[in-house]
C-alpha cells in the first residue's frame, strides 16, 4: 500500500513538473501565439459586423488596419526563414493593404474585401500550423 502511493505520488509529481516545464518554454516566447490571437480577433470583430449586419467604415478601417499592422510582426517574430511562409506572409501583407485600399463602406463589400485575407491565413496554417 505505502509503495503504491510513493509511486501514486512521483507520477502527479512527474506530471505536475512537465506541465510547468512546457508552461515555461510557452511563456519564454508569447510573441507568435499573441500575433496570430491579435489578427484573429480583429478578424473576427469584422465577421461579427458582417453577421449583426452593422458595418461602419471607421470601425472596418480600424480592424483591417490592426490586422495589417499586426501582420508586419509575423516574419521578425517567428523567425522561420522559408520560402513558402515568406511568401505566405508577404501575401497577407499585399492583401490587406489592397483591402484597406478598396475601403469597404457595406457588409456586401467587406465581405468580398476579406475573403482573399481569410485564404491566406488558412493557407500558410496548412503548411505550418
Ligand atoms: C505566414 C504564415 C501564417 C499566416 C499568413 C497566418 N498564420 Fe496564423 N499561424 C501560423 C503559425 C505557424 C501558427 C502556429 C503558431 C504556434 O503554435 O506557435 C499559427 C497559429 C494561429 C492561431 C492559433 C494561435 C494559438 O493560440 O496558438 C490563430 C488564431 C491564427 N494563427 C490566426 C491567423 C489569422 C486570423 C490569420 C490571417 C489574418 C493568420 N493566422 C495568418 C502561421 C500563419
Amino acid at each position: 500500500m505505502r509503495v503504491a502511493l510513493l509511486i501514486l505520488l512521483g507520477v502527479v509529481i512527474g506530471i505536475v513538473g512537465t506541465v510547468n516545464v512546457m508552461n515555461a518554454l510557452r511563456a519564454r516566447n508569447p510573441m507568435p501565439e499573441a500575433v496570430m490571437t491579435t489578427m484573429d480577433y480583429h478578424m473576427g470583430e469584422l465577421r461579427n459586423a458582417i453577421k449583426a449586419k452593422q458595418c461602419n467604415a471607421p470601425a472596418i478601417a480600424h480592424h483591417l488596419q490592426r490586422v495589417r499592422s499586426t501582420a508586419s510582426d509575423i516574419l521578425p517574430v517567428f523567425h522561420i526563414d522559408e520560402k513558402p511562409f515568406t511568401e505566405a506572409a508577404t501575401q497577407l501583407q499585399d492583401r490587406l493593404q489592397q483591402a484597406l485600399q478598396a475601403a469597404p463602406t457595406t457588409c456586401a463589400t467587406l465581405v468580398a474585401a476579406i475573403k482573399p485575407i481569410g485564404e491566406t491565413c488558412k493557407s500558410c496554417h496548412q503548411d505550418y500550423r
